[in-house]
């Protein structure tokens, strides 16, 4: 049965008593750092009804799946974890599993209509409301169509109680939704336009973590350099810049990173803010995409292969040390070798210390999905190979240029391969591997002893 409710009736914000006093839950993730982000936030929410985690489905009287479709990959794992819920469903009466997240928000009768098993079907401008969604459906039967909310700065996951995944480090959200149009990307469609958080919001926020004992934070937005855009305070715009030094003045937070900033907009400001405040972590995730103007173009990204090289000499030059990452697609269509050999030349030029590198997958909706030229699949797999070995190549170089190094670090915890040593990270963000057992949350000195593409192994001084 499919029910339409409008949400804000008082049948749906009535206030609540917790009803799911021990009762279980279960999340799984499979987006970004925001879907994160807000799976954090449901298990806060859950959480204040009553619930408990546990480890597995099988367990779980709520099953959440936090959906993301960026990639065409990411809507196949979806369907084959729903596929495998249904059977666990069978066997466990009373049980519900909702549906949020981006692929949610984009194509909800989608998920609706091919799994007559899923409770709730709730978008991301929705995360808020997920308590009482289930509860109507547990009254009623399945919400698999809900009417659309603007997104609210109170519906922010930053906004909402959260179970962190960290007691040391969180994720604090600064804006929702991106103005871009990159014309390959879902995004935009699905999260809608952005909007900033308070400055004095973010503060406070980001104040009460130092006080729970958080010592690193990450700020999160789509484009944060176009952060404040939408709002006024005193008769001026809040700038980025001034919120990374205020962010790195609060008492007790030692590390500051911030994940995307878009390079059209990064500015010598935010460098020099980087630059100038001790906190702010020396790395900049600054995403490429592609080494030729005329795919860069066609992808509407606002700034040239050379324009984006002056901007990291830029940050190389302000920023000593810098750790530098990228995002690039490989096969946009019409990418011609040409083309892809200008993405490896920028590629060599850059020295980038690590890449997220993704095939092209066309996103329904999106203007490059129906664009002619679209790359064949196997010569999308030769290129993309191709990246990868010349980046590992190079991500290898700049980490041994750290061997012998002594670099601070702060402990994530044991290593999942090896309990006699603990993960832990440089303020670059690289994964260094330290001997020994060293609590979650604590900075060491370690000296680098060894180097791989992807991360670096360590003791610590005699
Ligand atoms: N707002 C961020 C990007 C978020 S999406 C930014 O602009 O930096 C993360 C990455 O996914 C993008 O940088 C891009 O490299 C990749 N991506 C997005 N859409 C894609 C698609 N349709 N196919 C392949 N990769 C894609
Ligand atoms: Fe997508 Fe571009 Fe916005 Fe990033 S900046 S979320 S790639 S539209
Ligand atoms: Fe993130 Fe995927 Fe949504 S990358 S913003 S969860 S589409």
């Amino acid at each position: 049965m499919t029910e339409t409710i409008a949400l804000g009736t008082p049948a749906v914000r009535r206030p609540r008593i917790p009803t799911r006093q021990g009762q279980g839950y279960f999340i799984r993730t499979f987006g970004c750092q925001m879907n994160e982000h807000d799976s954090e936030r449901i298990a806060g929410l859950l959480e204040a009804d009553g619930m408990v985690p546990v480890d597995r489905p099988e367990r779980a009287d709520v099953v959440i799946l936090n959906t993301c479709t960026i990639r065409e990959n990411a809507d196949e794992r979806l369907r084959g974890y729903l596929g495998a819920l249904r059977a666990i469903k069978r066997d466990h009466t009373g049980m519900q599993i909702a549906v949020g997240g981006c692929m949610a928000q984009k194509d909800r009768e989608g998920i609706a209509g091919g799994a007559e098993w899923v409770d709730v079907v709730f978008g991301t401008h929705n995360t808020h409301r997920v308590v009482d969604l289930l509860d109507h459906a547990a009254e009623w039967g399945p919400i698999t169509e809900i009417l659309d909310e603007t997104e609210s700065v109170e519906a922010m996951p930053s906004a909402l109680p959260a179970h962190r995944r960290s007691p040391h480090t969180a994720w604090v959200t600064i804006t929702i939704g991106c103005n871009n149009s990159c014309t390959f990307c879902i995004v935009p469609a699905v999260r809608g336009r952005e909007i900033s958080r308070r400055p004095g919001d973010i503060l406070a926020e980001v104040r009460q973590l130092a006080e729970s004992g958080v010592t690193e934070v990450t700020l999160l937005g789509q484009n944060v350099n176009s952060y404040g855009r939408d709002l006024e305070l005193n008769g001026r715009r809040p700038l980025f810049a001034d919120l990374l030094r205020r962010v790195g003045a609060v008492d007790g937070i030692r590390r500051v990173r911030y994940t995307s900033p878009h390079p059209k907009d990064f500015r010598e400001d935010v460098a020099a803010a980087m630059a100038e405040t001790p906190a702010v972590c020396e790395q900049l995730h600054l995403p490429l995409q592609s080494g030729s103007d005329r795919i860069l173009a066609a992808m509407h990204r606002g700034y040239s292969a050379a324009r984006y090289l002056e901007k990291l000499a830029m940050a190389h030059r302000t920023i000593a040390d810098l750790t530098v990452s990228t995002d690039i697609i490989v096969g946009f269509p019409g990418e011609t070798d040409e083309d892809f050999a200008a993405t490896l030349d920028a590629v060599a030029e850059a020295r980038f210390d690590g890449a997220f590198t993704f095939q092209y997958s066309p996103r329904p909706g999106t203007p490059a999905a129906t664009m002619d030229d679209q790359v064949p699949r196997a010569v999308i797999q030769e290129r993309f190979d191709r990246l990868v070995a010349l980046q590992n190549y190079i991500g290898l170089q700049r980490n041994q240029r750290l061997v012998g190094r002594t670099l601070e670090v702060m402990v994530e915890g044991p290593s999942r391969k090896d309990e006699a040593v603990v993960t832990s990270r440089t303020r670059g963000g690289l994964p260094l591997h330290v001997d020994g057992k060293h609590p979650a949350g604590s900075y060491l000195d370690v000296t680098v002893t060894r180097a791989a593409p992807h991360h670096l192994l360590g003791s610590r001084l005699p």
